[in-house]
């Protein structure tokens, strides 16, 4: 069901002996705990099946750091992560922080820690669960076999881009001002990421731009077609503007296999081909940049309404934590192990609320991660 992706080799591929890899457990704010606790859990359980151990480094983050040192990222914080094998995530933010000044929001621990380990390529598989096919708002027909990926440039682009801000003019009206910046290097190494992906998969990559529009995103198209033509041309290469490709996405999910975008439009569009799947609550996502070293974290934010009642669907940042095995430890075995677990806890019909249809066991946070620590024995 999870097609292994392997696109670069984790360091303990091969290797007979135990191996210990030290993880950044980063739970945040919101879900983020509990739906952590249950990742953990999961992970613990490997280590008692496979040759592999795990150390785990807790440290706060987002609106839980700056409650304790009036940082979303204190230094603390982003050196656990420097120092870690990899960094699993929760998610940060919540209505509570959104008064403050936007350089100490919760949310820009993300962006700092994607900036400070230069986490340049963001994977977003979307695939749809035979089990959860109901789950979906939109037909049967349209999601039934959808598997693609979102390969979002995540260090780049308007988010980080200057000048930024909002500054006040004589007269005393504002102007808010961001860029949206790429140098050729960037759209370079992100455009490669996602070809060697599509080699492993369907060998179909659509790359979204507004180049009718934007110059950057001209440059943007440029530069894919060069890297495709002088790398990649056993793969597919396609084109298509941002807001064809939000329709498409409604329309008709399967024509994708790889789609390549830039740090904005793939956050939007990466949203949009979660909810095709059923739920936002099951969407795992990996943060790479050229070494081994990740961040993987749930798609789905810190969903504030839900926090603390055990209703939280851990499945997400289960399978995230899987794809750190798969990704950045190369541990292939523990990877399928869990991915396969979460797929016979569906097909059981053991379902949190996000995911919950007549005739099913509904669970609690806890429950689903028992469940799934119990399938991972079979
Ligand atoms: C995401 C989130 C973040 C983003 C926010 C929380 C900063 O929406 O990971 O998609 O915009 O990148
Ligand atoms: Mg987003």
């Amino acid at each position: 069901m999870f097609p292994p992706l392997e696109i670069r080799g984790g360091r303990g591929s091969y290797q007979t002996i135990m191996q210990t890899y030290k993880i950044a457990v980063l739970a945040g704010d919101g879900i983020g705990p509990e739906v952590m606790t249950e990742a953990v859990k999961v992970l613990k359980n490997v280590e008692k099946l496979e040759s592999i151990r795990f150390e785990f480094e807790e440290a706060l983050v987002g609106g839980a750091a700056y409650e304790a040192h009036k940082k979303p990222l204190p230094e603390s914080t982003l050196k656990l992560a420097q120092d870690a094998d990899s960094v699993l995530l929760g998610a940060v933010g919540g209505p509570k922080w959104e008064p403050l000044d936007y350089s100490v929001r919760p949310e820009r621990a993300l962006l700092g820690l994607r900036s400070e380990l230069g986490l340049f390529a963001n994977l977003r598989p979307a695939l749809v669960f035979p089990a959860l096919v109901d789950a979906s708002t939109l037909k049967r027909e349209v999601i039934e076999g959808i598997d693609l990926m979102v390969v979002r440039e995540l260090t780049g682009g308007i988010y980080f881009g200057k000048p930024r801000g909002v500054t006040t003019n004589a007269d005393g009206s504002q102007v808010g001002v961001n860029t949206l910046t790429y140098a050729t290097y960037e759209i370079e190494r992100i455009a490669r990421v996602a070809f060697e992906l599509a080699r492993k998969r369907r060998k179909k990559v659509t790359s979204i731009d507004k180049a009718n529009v934007l110059e950057t995103t001209e440059l943007w198209r440029q530069v894919v077609t060069r890297i495709h033509e002088a790398h990649y041309r056993d793969i597919e290469l396609s084109h298509m503007y941002v807001d064809n490709c939000a329709m498409q996405l409604i329309r008709n999910p399967k024509q994708f296999d790889v789609l390549l975008t830039d740090n904005l439009f793939g956050d939007i569009l990466s949203d949009a081909a979660a909810m095709l799947t059923g739920s936002i609550g099951m969407l795992a996502s990996a943060s790479l940049n050229e070494t081994a070293k990740g961040m993987y974290e749930p798609v789905h934010g810190s969903a504030p309404d839900i926090a603390g009642q055990g209703k939280a669907n851990p499945i997400a940042t289960i399978l995230s934590a899987a794809m750190m095995l798969d990704y950045s430890f190369g541990e292939r075995k523990s990877a399928m192990r869990i991915y396969k677990a979460v797929e016979e806890v569906l097909k059981k019909g053991i379902r949190t609320g996000d995911i919950f249809t007549a005739g099913n066991q509904l669970v609690s946070t806890s429950q689903m991660g028992d469940a799934v620590v119990k399938e991972l024995n079979v």
